[in-house]
């Protein structure tokens, strides 16, 4: 394999991905043949150039607001149940909504989106991925919900927000009425592309050609395209189906892979659509799973459904351009034991021709596998390789994953790609499995029990990221330094000032800056003593440091960033804040107020001038 890189310049050990204390104790730990020596052969050279890290770090801490280092402000820019439209009603924290509030507003649970410039307009697209019975049911003595409206309010909150934002006196707000504001629901619908269209897999008795699917629902990450589409990506499918009219139903194999259960009511859903009742409609969670593409700036276009993507728990979708013309997507399966991928589109991208554009109809899928020492390979998920004709590879992904040996990976959230140098990196959040049966501990998952998490980064072959094969190491291990002296200490990267837990959402800014976002452990206490609350920290991608930028309120998740067109302002997502006690927790309205996930604009003036380059 030929590499095209920088001259190598890494001398010390404790430049390498993986230092050579922490390496030495992994040994110990975990018992796999790797160390310090194999790590130091495959070592990447610094792909990036350091660059500016210039505020003063933010210290954890467990405050029920946003904390940001001085100079910087924020302010929200819509929460859960915001109307989008002046017809619909203001947010009502009593009943905390209806069906039909909740279909004109904004949804719940936030989590990636992307900012786009349409004309002289700014849209803002959001997911928003679940509802949690306690916040959005909360109005209900049981917590749960008691009626249909109930179930119809809890639908209405997922799926995707759409809508216009301005700045004003008041910062940036949402446009009530604007003509590009536009709900996306489980109910929208929506056409089905790829190898899966049309395949007896996807047949329903509402869909026998299995041409249109309805809605989506679980929209975890984001990514977007180079024609400037919306790309949302469904991951927890299968917590939405359950088999009211069949108490003795059981799931097949193929539906166990994807966690499909006889027992996930949480949602009711089944229980007013037969969709959702897999002994009537044994087809309908093979139909969700997949990269949903929506057109920003069409709000009456069609959604559509891209099967040759894969079908597994999507966490977020990066794209690219690859140095030869085709779009790669890289994308994450977030679950214990399961797989890194990417797609190659077959036709190769012509700027300015292409939306809209069949390149995501069509192509190879890949799922990596990361080798002891320090290299990797993508490999191709083909009738040849796995058995399995191409549809079923794209429906049943995570099977031909499988059958060509992947790499099992402690849950890959998001991707993100260097737009300075050519790289990409994957949180992997973290995974209690690792080192049971059929999780081993190996070189990319080094640690058993593994409730900290860590990044790789990959530098694809030929400065190509359409290649298949790659050179890897480990950007940083996330650990407790004041609680442990071996593995779980983190890399050494990691100190007493930045650390934290389970890293999440990822994104690269324009300036090749690294901002890490995370979904972790927030009590505070025990192995996570020290870290506060869920936060936001940036990476020089270049010198692997690492500065807290941001903690969020309490029991929340910080998912989800975009910058403005004019990249002056920076959109970051505050997922269910008081997820567990919401009763602690009055963010972002204060006083007694019950907690919504929001949407907040970070500035400082004269700041930033960053946001994503041509992509992202
Ligand atoms: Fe929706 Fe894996 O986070
Ligand atoms: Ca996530
Ligand atoms: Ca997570
Ligand atoms: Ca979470």
């Amino acid at each position: 394999m030929t590499l095209h890189c920088r001259p190598k310049r890494l001398t010390r050990m404790s430049e390498l991905g993986f230092d050579g204390v922490v390496s030495r104790r992994i040994v110990l730990l975990g018992g796999a043949a790797f160390g310090v020596a194999a790590f130091a052969d495959a070592a990447l050279p610094p792909k990036a150039e350091a660059v500016a890290m210039e505020f003063d770090p933010v210290s954890a801490n467990q405050e029920d607001t946003i904390t940001l280092p001085d100079g910087y402000t924020w302010h929200v820019v819509a929460s859960w149940g915001d109307p989008l439209w002046s017809s619909g009603n203001a947010f009502d924290s009593t009943s905390r909504g209806t069906a039909e509030s909740q279909a004109m507003a904004f949804g719940d649970n936030n989590d990636g989106m992307s900012c786009f410039a349409v004309g002289n307009r700014t849209l803002l697209a959001v997911n928003n991925e679940y509802t949690n019975p306690m916040i959005v049911w909360g109005n209900r003595a049981s917590q749960s919900y008691e009626n249909e409206d109930d179930i119809r309010k809890g639908m209405n909150a997922h799926g995707v927000s759409m809508m216009e934002i301005r700045r004003g006196a008041q910062g940036w707000q949402v446009v009530k009425d604007s003509p590009l504001n536009r709900r996306i629901t489980p109910d929208t619908p929506m056409d089905i592309t790829g190898p899966g269209r049309g395949h007896d897999l996807l047949k329903t008795r509402e869909d026998p050609q299995a041409v249109l699917a309805l809605g989506t629902f679980n929209n975890c990450g984001n990514g977007r395209t180079p024609w400037g589409t919306y790309l949302t990506c469904e991951e927890n499918f299968h917590s939405y189906f359950h088999s009211p009219s069949n108490p003795d139903w059981t799931p097949t194999d193929a539906l166990k892979r994807y966690g499909v259960k006889a027992s996930n009511d949480r949602y009711g859903w089944a229980t007013i659509a037969e969709r959702f009742d897999p002994a009537l409609e044994p087809n309908e969670p093979n139909r969700c799973g997949y990269i949903v593409e929506i057109d920003p700036a069409n709000p009456i276009a069609r959604p559509r459904k891209h099967t040759a993507m894969g079908r597994f728990k999507h966490e977020n979708c990066e794209m690219v351009v690859a140095r030869d013309g085709h779009i790669v997507a890289y994308m994450g399966d977030d679950e214990r034991g399961e797989h890194l991928y990417k797609f190659v589109s077959s036709k190769v991208y012509r700027r300015g021709m292409d939306n809209p554009s069949t390149l995501l109809e069509d192509g190879t899928l890949y799922a990596a596998r990361f080798d002891e020492n320090g290299t990797g390979v993508w490999l191709e998920l083909t009738p040849e390789t796995t058995g399995m004709d191409t549809a079923e590879i794209c429906i049943h992904t995570r099977q031909a994953a499988t059958a060509v040996g992947a790499t099992t990976m402690d849950r890959p959230e998001w991707v993100t790609a260097n737009p300075k140098a050519i790289e990409a990196y994957c949180c992997l959040t973290n995974n209690k499995n690792r080192g049971k049966s059929g999780q081993p501990v190996n070189a990319v998952n080094p640690r058993p029990n593994n409730q900290y998490g860590q990044i790789v980064r990959w530098i694809p072959a030929q400065g190509n990221h359409s290649n298949q094969e790659f050179k890897w190491d480990l950007f940083v291990m996330a650990g407790n330094p004041t609680v442990y002296q071996d593995a779980y200490s983190g890399s050494s990267n990691i100190t007493p000032d930045n650390m934290f837990n389970s890293p999440d959402g990822l994104a690269f800014d324009s300036q090749g800056r690294l901002w890490i976002q995370t979904d972790g452990n927030y009590s505070n206490a025990g192995d996570f003593a020290g870290m506060g609350n869920n936060q936001m920290l940036l990476a020089d991608a270049g010198t692997r440091s690492i500065r807290r930028f941001l903690v969020g309120p309490r029991e929340c998740e910080v998912t989800g960033i975009t910058w403005s067109p004019d990249r002056t302002t920076m959109f970051v997502g505050i997922q269910h804040p008081g997820e567990r006690n919401p009763d602690t927790c009055h963010f972002p309205d204060g006083g007694m107020s019950i907690p919504r996930s929001s949407v907040i604009a970070v500035e400082k003036p004269g700041w930033f001038g960053l946001g994503r380059a041509a992509i992202g």
